[in-house]
């Protein structure tokens, strides 16, 4: 528990850094590049907890650990960097809708983080069980907001 208190304090402090970079995307591709690279190591880790959970590779209680709890504060990261203006076109599957529907998205976006947290924190009581029950549910918040936000 206190390495994930450690990780979320520095989390913390890796989203106000941050925080002065999101208004300092010059252009729209920025943001773009920024939000595609952290949704990919995202997908990354999210992954290497998958196959655990169905089996193709053994459970390693302290790898599944960091791999959750890097998640948890990889999905504090990309959110700003979507609802940008123009941002919608070029280089992007992202939906026009998140523009117009900036709340919900963030709705979406709060959900996952909280889903990603209590993944964390099973994969940090070390039962595989629990990883693999909060893995689906951690899954059905990414579903939700590529099913409406996603281009493919
Ligand atoms: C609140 C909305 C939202 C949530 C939640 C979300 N995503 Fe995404 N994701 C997007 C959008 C929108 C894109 C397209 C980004 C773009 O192309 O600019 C995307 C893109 C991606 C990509 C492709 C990256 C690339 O450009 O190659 C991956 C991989 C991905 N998401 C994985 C995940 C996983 C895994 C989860 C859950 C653990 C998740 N996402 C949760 C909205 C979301």
């Amino acid at each position: 528990m206190q390495r994930i208190f450690g990780w979320v304090v520095s989390g913390a402090v890796v989203i106000s850094l941050f925080g002065v970079a999101y208004a300092q995307f010059a252009k729209p591709e920025q943001a773009i590049a920024y939000r595609r690279a952290t949704m990919t190591l995202i997908g990354d880790h999210f992954g290497r907890i998958g196959a655990v959970v169905k089996g193709d590779k053994q459970y390693d209680p302290k790898e599944t650990e960091q791999n959750a709890t890097l998640l948890a504060t990889l999905a504090t990261l990309p959110w700003d960097a979507f609802t940008i203006a123009d941002t919608d076109k070029g280089e992007t599957h992202m939906k026009p809708e998140v523009l117009k529907d900036k709340e919900a998205f963030r709705k979406a976006a709060d959900d996952m983080q909280m889903e990603t947290a209590k993944l964390a924190e099973a994969a940090d009581k070390g039962e595989l069980a629990a990883v693999k029950s909060q893995f689906g549910a951690t899954a059905k918040s990414c579903k939700a907001c590529h099913d409406r936000y996603r281009s493919h």
